[in-house]
């Protein structure tokens, strides 16, 4: 048996920061970001009730972990496909787990609803199930959330027409939320659905390697054990004082110092398609938890090469306030792929024979050091291999730098009150029960059209 490798699988070079942020002004910063690992440590700061996925070994004891391997092991055995109806942090982390590793042929399909409520989206989807053994897994903490409940009720009825009737449809409908309250924990109750609780200290954006995102994870046959040691690996590593030798306070030194530059909005950059939910997992992590109060870094992301031959046009040469955080895969576990011999016609002679991996690396490099050059900073997590206990080490990583930074920037990395305001308005336009008394108004107000607003073509 080889060794297993026990390297902390995260590196982080900042060559290309400075001269924005150089190694000294983040140890400058030492004692500030000490202050804010004790504040969320200790509980003493904004949203402290939600830190319950600080330790992620404690937040899914053994028991737990083993109830969901068995009910992942039956939802597959009694259906072809699984759809898991979330939205946020109710289903990104379990899709951007999915998508990164679930490569494995013959490995069942995890499809998502419930995260728009795009009529054709869901007509389609329901098209595709026809005549396919579903499986639900339904994620709301809350359990009143429109768009997932919308989903549900489209979904469960599919499911009940193919079981015939609501006894069958229970074996392969699993519902996670709150332990004991909310609307889909009555709903489920009723009906007898097996369910997996979402812990009172656990925020839908902190919540994937809880049940909510490791049932899908399991079911998709990815090795829910390796990714949360690779949680566990960093939560024990994220305790390292000095910034210079623990790179998520270096993560959220850098990109503190880089705002308080004028630097607006941060790319998280991938060479990597299969990290595109990764990416999105991560804008809603830092958008929904530092975005309030005004301030803080508009979290963005690229995908490259795609994106050189579109968006990096703008990051090489537009607007100076970007800055760049590139995910770099080394890919000790990819293939190859060596260019085919050929004639020169394609004028790709000089690669016959070398590795994509290495065409891809040059790629990054060159890109890398043209942005630094045409004035955006921009620092990689450099990542040897994706694999389960890499991304379990990556996810967290990114989980602990986020409140380290919110506490930095002064707000409540734990809420998203603004998250209400279009719920608001949209209840009072759909007429909810309690919210009628705003329908005048809002519907006077999406209906007013100032002189010369509305332009027509004649
Ligand atoms: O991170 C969050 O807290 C949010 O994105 C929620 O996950 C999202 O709004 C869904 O909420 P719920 O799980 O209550 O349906």
């Amino acid at each position: 048996m080889p060794e297993p490798d026990t390297t902390l699988p995260i590196t982080l070079d900042a060559a290309h920061l400075a001269p924005n942020v150089t190694p000294e002004m983040v140890a400058a910063q030492t004692a500030r970001l000490a202050g804010a690992q004790e504040t969320l440590r200790n509980g003493t700061g904004a949203g402290a009730d939600f830190r319950g996925w600080l330790d992620p070994t404690a937040m899914v004891d053994e028991k737990t972990l083993t109830d969901i391997e068995d009910i992942a092991a039956d939802l597959r055995e009694n259906s072809d496909t699984l759809v898991v109806i979330g939205i946020g942090g109710s289903y990104l982390g379990a899709r951007a787990v999915i998508e990164a590793l679930q490569t494995a042929q013959g490995a069942p399909p995890v499809l998502y609803a419930g995260q728009n409520l795009s009529a054709r989206y869901h007509a389609d989807l329901l098209q595709s199930l026809e005549g396919k053994r579903v499986a639900l897994n339904v994620v709301s903490k809350s359990g009143t959330t429109t768009e997932p409940a919308v989903a549900f009720r489209l979904l469960r009825a599919l499911v009940e027409r193919q079981t015939v009737g609501a006894e069958e449809a229970k074996k392969r409908i699993v519902a996670t939320t709150d332990a004991k309250k909310g609307a889909l924990r009555t709903f489920a109750g009723e009906r007898g659905y097996r369910t997996l609780p979402i812990a009172d200290d656990v925020g839908g954006r902190y919540s994937v390697l809880s049940p909510v995102g490791l049932l899908p994870i399991a079911y998709a046959g990815i090795d829910i054990r390796a990714l949360r040691a690779g949680a566990a690996a960093c939560a024990e590593a994220a305790a390292e004082p000095d910034p210079r030798r623990n790179p998520i306070l270096f993560y959220a030194a850098a990109r503190n110092l880089l705002y308080s530059q004028g630097f607006a909005v941060e790319i998280l950059a991938s060479f990597e398609p299969r990290l595109h939910y990764l990416l999105e997992w991560w804008k809603q992590l830092f958008g929904e938890s530092e975005g309030k109060d005004h301030m803080a870094l508009y979290p963005s992301s690229a995908e490259y090469t795609t994106d050189l031959h579109s968006l990096g046009q703008y990051v090489q040469q537009g607007r100076r306030h970007l800055a760049e955080t590139f995910l770099w895969v080394e890919g000790a576990d990819e293939p190859p792929l060596p260019l085919p011999e050929g004639d020169n016609a394609d004028e790709l002679g000089y690669l016959a024979g070398r590795p994509l991996t290495e065409i891809n690396q040059a790629a990054y490099q060159a890109t890398a050091l043209a942005h630094r050059e045409g004035g955006v900073p921009n620092l990689t997590l450099r990542l040897p291999r994706l694999d389960a206990f890499t991304l379990g080490f990556l996810l967290y990583f990114f989980e602990r730098a986020c409140p380290i930074s919110g506490y930095l920037m002064g707000v409540n990395p734990f809420d998203q009150p603004g998250v209400e305001a279009y719920k608001k308005n949209m209840f009072a336009l759909l007429e909810k029960p309690g919210n009628a008394n705003e329908t005048a108004r809002l519907r006077e107000a999406v209906n007013r059209v100032p002189a010369g607003a509305l332009i027509r073509f004649p």
